[in-house]
């Protein structure tokens, strides 16, 4: 049995076999309509969300299965004080599958050490959001029929934008893969991406702050939000609220066959007049992001039925000694996690928390 917490869980060929899977749905969904019957999803959200949680949530419908959850954490036990673990340990009674959104960056994490089902990460903090990258693969895969020889523009909030993270990490498994990181220079993309996925690959990027120079070389333009809700200064995200906008006029410096995503939801990055663009994807995005979910669903409960033993966790590397300094991370408010620290580069001795992945 797996969970899924980080897009790196899984392989290369796995995710061109969801790609495959997901696409098949998309044209024959009726093959699909009983293949969850009498199984239950369960979402937890601790954190708004439109999208990720709907499109779970009509993923397992449109499986047969059914749904349980909640949308709030005010509306859960987590209001009065119940640790992530003890509630993944409830929710695994309940339900054959978990996803869980939630404002502390690795709480998904401890929940899937914790829980005797599946659990799937559907958005931790400004760490990782391995379902979002799932949908931005197919669509990319759909709109410019490939996932190699690309050049993807990454413009906003490339810092706490967990999309943007699970993304890089994504394509760059895949042959001719080059970033163009687009952001004001306090929203530049973290460590834990920059030093573990494109130094350590040697994928080839460059960073810029302005977009209208990057358009036309590029295949994918990826649109992020300035993420208002991860800043501990208001007047910082005033000051950068509005870096970017894309706008007709500015689309007429792209490529013909260039490929517009953005995760949703937008504030004011994006000018409605630019939807009536064909190059415009982010809403076929969000369709995609079911069938992909509907792809994953079956894959883990498969797994799970095959192999109901949860995979032991490799404790490799794993040192004791260190103290977690993240005030976002999940062992900042849930005292009696341990603090792991794992070794993730040797040579230049850098260690990372397991639950955030940030540096000591
Ligand atoms: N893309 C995304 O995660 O949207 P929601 O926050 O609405 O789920």
């Amino acid at each position: 049995m797996r969970s899924l917490i980080s897009i790196l869980d899984l392989t290369t060929e796995e995710l061109d076999q969801l790609i495959e899977t997901a696409k098949d749905i998309a044209a024959h969904p009726e093959k699909y309509w009983d293949r969850c019957a009498h199984k239950k999803l369960a979402t937890l959200f601790f954190e708004p969300s439109t999208r990720t949680r709907l499109s779970f949530e009509a993923a397992m419908l449109e499986l047969g299965g059914t749904v349980l959850g909640f949308s709030e954490a005010s509306s859960s036990s987590a209001s009065k004080g119940e640790s992530v673990a003890d509630t993944a340990k409830i929710v695994s009674c309940y339900a054959d599958i978990m996803a869980m959104r939630h404002p502390r960056e690795g709480a998904p994490y401890v929940a899937s050490r914790a829980a005797s089902i599946p659990v799937i990460n559907a958005g931790d903090g400004g760490h990782n959001h391995p379902t979002q990258t799932l949908a931005d693969l197919l669509t990319i895969s759909r709109e410019l029929g490939r996932l190699d020889n690309l050049t993807i523009g990454l413009c906003g909030d490339l810092k706490y934008g967990r999309t943007v993270h699970s993304l890089i990490e994504a394509m760059s498994r895949y042959q001719g893969i080059r970033f163009v990181l687009i952001s004001p220079k306090e929203l530049k993309l973290p460590g834990f991406v920059r030093y573990n996925v494109l130094e350590k690959h040697k994928i080839p990027y460059t960073e810029v702050t302005g977009l209208e120079a990057a358009m036309p070389q590029l295949d994918v333009l990826y649109m992020t939000r300035i993420q208002r809700e991860r800043f501990d200064d208001p007047d910082e995200y005033d000051r950068l609220k509005d870096s970017y906008v894309l706008t007709a006029e500015k689309m007429k410096l792209a490529k013909k066959e260039m490929a517009v995503l953005h995760p949703l939801p937008r504030v004011n990055e994006i000018s409605v007049k630019v939807d009536d663009d064909p190059r415009a994807a982010y809403f076929r995005q969000a369709l995609n992001g079911k069938f992909m979910r509907m792809a994953l669903i079956l894959k883990l409960l498969e797994e799970a039925k095959a192999n109901p033993v949860k995979e032991a966790v490799d404790t490799e590397g794993f040192v004791y000694d260190r103290v977690c300094r993240n005030p976002k991370c999940i062992c900042q408010v849930e005292q009696e996690l341990p603090q792991i620290f794992k070794v993730t580069d040797k040579a230049a001795n850098i260690h990372r928390c397991i639950y955030c992945e940030q540096k000591d």
